[in-house]
């Protein structure tokens, strides 16, 4: 058990914010978790009004791109208690990151603590009203005050915490990326690192000029194989089958994707992790078989897609009364709030009682 120091907002803006009304990003509780590494052990654990902190200009972290993180959501279930999804999942993957960023691994106690005792401080944030929960953001810098490139000895670990609603509020519309690459093999496609989504920014920024919400990523030598969709991983329908393209390096291994393909297969559905092409999406809506296609993340949940333009031509796929997704998604919320039974054992309670 860690000794976390706790100092108190003052002043909580828990009171200003609309929690039936909560737009995505916006709206951050009080308080936040920190903990540093000084090269040789992990100390300091405190939890503090969340607000600025201050940071030296030759912080590593900020030059050199040793910036890594992870989201998750803590729910109230409808007994009122609260329980973070899959909290081990995603530690698992901010040291998987770690460890490809050569940065200091974070102690399981640490992370699980860490987010449990924010979720205890901050517990009036989590909202009850179906589609929103408390956003857990778990982050780890690099802290070295030094010019110069080589991996930092110094860490800060932070976690904050921000109510949220639907990060998506439509169907997607979705411009598969022929020109830019997010990732290559033997890259650090599969770590949840911030330059990731620092150089998806230029392509996503024109597809939205375009009238996108997202770009959907491919190989980046023939530029035919689907890979992550935006911020998320992305799912292909035909009939009672999905495929999503194989985590091999390249692409996130979502913990929602996850979460998607074993309540899948438990509900009868056939799944396949294997390279897609866009020929054989394009081939399957030519011939009737393309029944969905949807995207996966904490943030985006479960998120239909409406249109995947492939080089100026789009496909339209209907949005369906009883779709596979929706199925899918009901289940997965269900679970997460205790409506339905967590037959994975997916849920964390945390329990109030503990003072740290
Ligand atoms: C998440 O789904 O947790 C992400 O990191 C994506 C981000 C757009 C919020």
């Amino acid at each position: 058990m860690i000794d976390i120091k706790i100092s108190k907002v003052s002043n909580s803006r828990h009171g200003e914010v609309d929690f039936s009304n909560l737009v995505f990003g916006k709206e951050f509780s009080d308080h936040m978790f920190i903990a540093d590494y000084d090269g040789k052990e992990w100390k300091n654990f405190r939890i503090q009004p969340y607000g600025p902190i201050p940071l030296s200009p030759s912080l590593s972290c900020m030059h050199y791109g040793q910036a890594i993180f992870e989201g998750m959501k803590a729910y109230r279930a409808i007994d009122n208690t609260i329980q973070i999804f899959r909290p081990y999942d995603n530690f698992k993957r901010m040291n998987e990151s770690a460890e490809r960023m050569c940065m200091q691994p974070v102690p399981e106690e640490v992370f699980i603590e860490g987010l449990k005792a924010l979720c205890r401080m901050d517990s009036n944030w989590i909202p009850s009203n179906e589609g929103s929960a408390l956003y857990l953001r778990p982050f780890l810098i690099a802290t070295d005050d030094f010019l110069g490139i080589h991996p930092s000895s110094n860490y800060m670990f932070m976690i904050y915490g921000c109510s949220v609603g639907a990060y998506y509020n439509k169907p997607l519309k979705i411009k598969v990326e022929t020109e830019f690459v997010r990732a290559v093999k033997g890259g650090v496609g599969e770590a949840k690192t911030a330059g990731n989504y620092a150089s998806a920014m230029y392509a996503t920024h024109i597809a939205e000029k375009e009238g996108f919400h997202q770009v959907l990523w491919t190989d980046a030598f023939e530029h035919k194989y689907l890979e992550e969709l935006g911020s998320s991983n992305v799912f292909i329908v035909s009939g009672k089958t999905l495929i999503t393209p194989a985590s091999n390096g390249t692409v996130l291994k979502g913990v929602t994707r996850d979460s998607v393909i074993q309540l899948a297969k438990k509900y009868g559905y056939t799944v396949g992790e294997r390279p897609i092409s866009i020929d054989e999406v394009i081939e399957l809506d030519k011939n009737g078989l393309l029944d969905e296609a949807f995207a996966t993340g904490t943030a985006a949940t479960v998120s239909p897609i409406c249109e995947l333009s492939y080089k100026g031509v789009s496909i339209h796929i209907k949005p369906k009364e009883n779709s596979i997704a929706a199925e899918l998604k009901s289940h997965l919320e269900n679970i997460k709030r205790s409506k339905e039974e967590d037959v994975f054992g997916w849920n964390e309670k945390v329990v109030m009682t503990q003072t740290s």
